[in-house]
């Protein structure tokens, strides 16, 4: 199959710029995998902002490593082969995984994918509710457990979480997750998805486009131990005033200000803080969530699937900004 010379459909672009317009569809080679690399055949992927952001030059020059570029990080596929050294997977094992956004290479009928960051996919769960997992599921999941401390399993103190842009791909798993725990979850979301963000598990929910939702302001005077701050451009102006004593502000999403935020609160030991967050993914996790989707404790709300001969549609749709879960593209 690799290294036979076989072609195989690839969604690329060749530069900086230039949206879902700059997408080709291209033939190349199916790639081969090395020691330690399993080659899937493309199921499903899910798109992520960073994917656009990526596109747009928010990480130039270090990513992507070099044009063109094959985007996507998040797949759900079979595996087809395996390189040296790899024993968990054989020929036939359904998975899903998670790239690296330098290399890319998630749109293409075939994936080189690593062993290391590849969890087995059992039947119960669809290649479209996996490929939402990896980026969106596990920054939900590490800035519930690891940034705000909230342990899953329920055994922690109770704790009053704000999540905000819960509609969204990472929004959607964080309240779900959030639920495992000991929580009260405040969420907020447009109006349209008031009533989906309440059937994840949400305790109370603000329409984000109303004055209180705008202020982020607990419909039952709650206090934020944590925010899951999943929007954008919102001032700490806003945030503070509704924080516990000792609350936290985990952005997702940091920009200059965020981290000048947080310096200025560590600097002045401020019990409440600013908490840039970058995910970083861990096999585990994956097979936690995985798992959890298994055992019908967490599910992925489909936004919308797109083929692979489309793909630039679900691009569109991402830059858009208003997912309700996530953007899935199917072969
Ligand atoms: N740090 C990391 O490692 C990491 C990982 C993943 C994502 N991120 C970042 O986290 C952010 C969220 O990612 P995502 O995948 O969840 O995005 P997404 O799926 O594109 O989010 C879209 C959703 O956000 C809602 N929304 C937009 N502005 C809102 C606001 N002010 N208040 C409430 N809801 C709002 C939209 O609702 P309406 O349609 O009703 O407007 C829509 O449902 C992005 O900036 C992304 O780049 C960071």
């Amino acid at each position: 199959m690799a290294g036979t010379g076989r072609l195989m459909h690839a969604v690329q672009y060749d530069g900086y710029g230039g949206g879902a317009a700059a997408l080709k569809h291209v033939e190349v080679p199916v790639p081969t995998p090395k020691k330690g690399e399993v080659l899937l055949k493309f199921e499903a992927a899910a798109l992520n902002p960073v994917d656009w952001k990526i596109q747009k030059a928010i990480l130039r020059p270090f990513v992507p490593r070099k044009f063109p570029h094959i985007p996507g990080t998040d797949v759900a596929g079979e595996v087809v082969e395996v390189g040296q050294g790899v024993e968990k997977f054989k020929a036939g094992d359904k998975v899903v995984t998670v790239l690296n956004h330098a290399s890319g290479g998630g749109l293409a009928e075939f994936v080189v994918a690593s062993e290391s960051l590849t969890v087995a996919r059992p039947p119960e769960v669809a290649a479209a509710e996996a490929a939402g997992l990896p980026i969106a599921g596990l920054t939900a999941h590490q800035a519930l457990t690891k940034s705000a401390g909230i342990k899953l399993d329920g055994t922690g103190e109770q704790a009053n979480i704000l999540i905000t842009a819960a509609s969204g791909g990472v929004g959607h798993y964080a309240v779900q997750l959030a639920k495992l725990g000991n929580t009260h979850v405040t969420a907020t979301c447009g109006a349209r998805n008031i009533e989906l963000v309440k059937s994840l598990g949400a305790d109370e929910v603000l329409d984000y486009k109303t004055p209180d939702g705008a202020a982020l302001k607990s419909p039952s005077g709650k206090k934020y131990d944590a925010v899951i701050h999943c929007a954008t451009g919102i001032p700490w102006s806003t945030f503070e005033p509704n924080l516990g004593r000792n609350g936290k502000v985990i952005d997702i999403t940091p920009g200059p200000a965020a981290f000048w935020t947080f310096a200025v609160k560590k600097l002045t030991f401020s019990s409440k803080q600013l908490v840039p967050l970058l995910a970083t993914p861990k096999r585990e996790n994956l097979e936690y969530l995985v798992n959890l989707v298994k055992e019908g404790k967490l599910k992925t709300v489909i936004d919308s699937k797109h083929p692979l001969s489309k793909a630039e549609d679900a691009w569109a749709k991402s830059i858009d900004g208003h997912a309700t879960g996530k953007i899935i593209v199917e072969n």
